[in-house]
């Protein structure tokens, strides 16, 4: 049985006292939703007040990215251990806006992911393809390729420990959502390569989240399908009520 997860991708977004208020809001309520596990990703020179505002909650947090090194000089960067020092779960790693915009490579998300593992973090590693490959029917071809690249050379016992988030490119930030069969087909398909590759264990038991234009009023028709055990929110996880509101969907499934 999988559980849940949502998380909260905040980006770039916010100063501190909006980010400290934000993680109060949603770290009061958690309690509600005691089925899910629920995470926000500030930006980092803000966990360190998220990590004040949401103690004794049920709220965890985590980074956006980090460093595949431990330490040395690599200027302007965080490493797994400057995170878990922070109190952090989980990290975000291969985000579509990294992979394109800032041109991270699958060789560096897979050091990254290795290097989290390590540390003790959850990566959630991202895949998603981008609009003219899902038109030119390249969608399975595409995740293939992260998925082999990214998490390259992972035994079953590191990858039992992370999570994968289904992120296609095109509905990110666009208000352009998933249908469910499509988020459900390409999770499916993502949970045949685990099992190929690994076992049916490890495949069942690797939660696969969807991102791309979730809310709290398209969140449970994706919710419930069989293969989507939660989702990674951008745009609405700024606001405590749709971020909760999208929790809220995983209870009816
Ligand atoms: P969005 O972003 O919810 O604003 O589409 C999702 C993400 O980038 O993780």
């Amino acid at each position: 049985m999988r559980r849940a997860l949502i998380a909260g991708n905040w980006k770039m977004n916010l100063d501190r006292a909006e980010a400290v208020a934000l993680a109060a809001a949603i770290a009061e309520r958690s309690g509600a939703a005691q089925e899910v596990d629920l995470a926000v990703f500030p930006p980092s020179v803000y966990l360190d007040a998220v990590r004040d505002a949401v103690r004794g909650s049920r709220l965890a947090y985590g980074a956006q990215n980090m460093c595949h090194q431990p330490n040395g000089a690599f200027t302007g960067e965080i490493s797994a251990a400057m995170l878990v020092d922070l109190g952090c779960r989980y990290v975000i790693l291969g985000h579509s806006e990294r992979r394109h915009i800032l041109g991270e490579t699958n060789a560096e998300v897979n050091q990254k992911t290795i290097a989290a593992l390590a540390a003790g973090l959850v990566p959630i590693v991202c895949v998603g393809e981008l609009l003219a490959e899902r038109e030119a029917g390249r969608t399975g071809e595409v995740i293939r390729q992260q998925f082999d690249g990214s998490l390259a050379g992972l035994s079953a016992e590191q990858t039992a420990r992370l999570v994968i988030a289904y992120e296609p490119v095109w509905a990110i930030g666009t208000g352009k959502v998933a249908t469910p069969q499509q988020a459900e087909a390409v999770h499916m398909d993502l949970r045949k390569i685990l099992k190929d590759r690994y076992n049916a264990t490890i495949a069942d038991g690797v939660r696969i989240l969807y991102g791309g234009s979730v809310k709290a009023s398209n969140a449970a028709e994706l919710l419930t399908q069989p293969n989507v055990d939660g989702a990674l929110v951008g745009g609405a996880s700024l606001k405590a009520d749709e971020f909760l509101g999208i929790a809220a969907g995983v209870s009816r499934k």
